[in-house]
């Protein structure tokens, strides 16, 4: 039997507004919307400024009617969010273009003989790469939402950028659980040579040898390389814990919880961004010879020395080094 579209249509609209209605506790008046929303905050005033009514479908969420809390969540992403996390970027590149110019890089004298010793196991440098890779990924995914359609939006179009952005998106959700795993075990690994000692207060008086002066003594890890942990530790934890949140939408949490949870998930993730700007200029051009250790897993023995004294001197023996006195650091060259 063909059914009438109008007839289809009307019973479709008739069953839709029926199951979605928002039922008022009380008798509502229907012309006058200054009068029903004076009513309704009369009504059902919560805490929160929230106005909620009844609805008759599995999801209760759809009943909240006006959450002004949301009005200061859409201010922080659309106001202050991109200036929070471009003002962070730029101090990050700033300092270290600073510290570039005024104490450069932090030089060694590379031993003669080309000897190397083994810093880092195969196993640590695949666990440092996968949790930077996907660190690296989440940190370009994740700003593409805060500024791609001023920055990129303009250069590609509508179109390219919409797709763009739906795979960033779908990306950022998989690469997340990369990441998660990647930091577990980097937090693992790395645990034992990362806890504090009072070498530590050394190193941060003397500001890690960077500006000149006596270069402090050190085991496998400095107090700055500590501190890099530990902020990749707790920082990475808490975007990875809100990123959980974030994926399982209103499991445990209601609306003002995942809003909490975006607004600690982008303001951490930001504040991560920059302190790790710092920790790729220190792994790289700040201290030149590092990026073997995360590469080949060797470095230069003069390097271990003159960086790492401590460790050196008790790892040279197990790896058949033959002693040889320290050179003097040459720092700031
Ligand atoms: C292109 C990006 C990166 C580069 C070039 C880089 C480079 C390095 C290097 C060379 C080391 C060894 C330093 C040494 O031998 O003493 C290192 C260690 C480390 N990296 Fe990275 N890294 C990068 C990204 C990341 C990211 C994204 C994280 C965490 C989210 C991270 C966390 C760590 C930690 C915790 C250590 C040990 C402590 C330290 O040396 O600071 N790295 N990295």
């Amino acid at each position: 039997m063909r059914i009438p579209k109008v007839a289809f249509l009307l019973v479709l609209l008739g069953l839709t507004s029926g199951a979605m209605a928002l039922e008022l506790p009380q008798n509502r008046p229907t012309t006058d919307r200054a009068a029903l929303e004076q009513q309704l905050q009369q009504q059902r005033n919560l805490p929160d400024g929230r106005i909620e009514g009844f609805v008759h479908i599995p999801d209760q969420k759809e009943g909240v009617l006006i959450q002004p809390l949301g009005r200061s969540f859409r201010d922080f992403r659309t106001r202050w969010q991109p200036w929070i996390d471009a003002a962070l970027i730029i101090v990050a590149i700033g300092a270290m273009a600073a510290l570039y110019f005024i104490a450069g890089p932090m030089r060694y004298t590379k031993d003669r003989q080309g000897r190397t010793i083994q810093r880092f196991t195969k196993l640590e440098r695949f666990v440092h790469w996968a949790t930077a890779v996907s660190f690296i990924w989440l940190s370009l995914t994740g700003l593409n939402l805060v500024f791609g359609r001023w920055l990129l939006q303009p250069l590609i179009g509508d179109t390219s950028f919409s797709w763009l952005s739906s795979l960033a998106k779908l990306s950022h959700n998989s690469v997340g659980l990369a990441f998660i795993l990647g930091l577990a075990l980097m937090t693992v690994q790395w645990i034992k040579p990362n806890l504090p000692s009072r070498l530590d207060w050394q190193w941060i008086k003397a500001a890690g040898g960077m500006f000149g002066g006596p270069h402090p003594p050190a085991r496998k890890f400095n107090a700055g390389q500590k501190m890099i942990y530990w902020i990749a530790v707790f920082g990475g934890g808490a975007i990875s814990l809100t990123g959980i949140a974030l994926l399982t939408p209103f499991y445990v949490l209601d609306i003002g919880g995942m809003q909490l949870m975006q607004v600690v998930h982008s303001v951490i993730a930001a504040l991560m961004i920059a302190v790790v700007i710092g920790h790729i200029y220190l792994g790289s051009i700040g201290v030149p010879g590092s990026l073997q250790a995360m590469s080949s897993g060797r470095v230069d023995v003069n390097w271990a020395r003159t960086h790492h004294g401590l460790w050196a001197a008790e790892e040279e023996p197990k790896q058949g080094i033959s002693a040889a006195p320290v050179p003097s650091m040459r720092p700031a060259e």
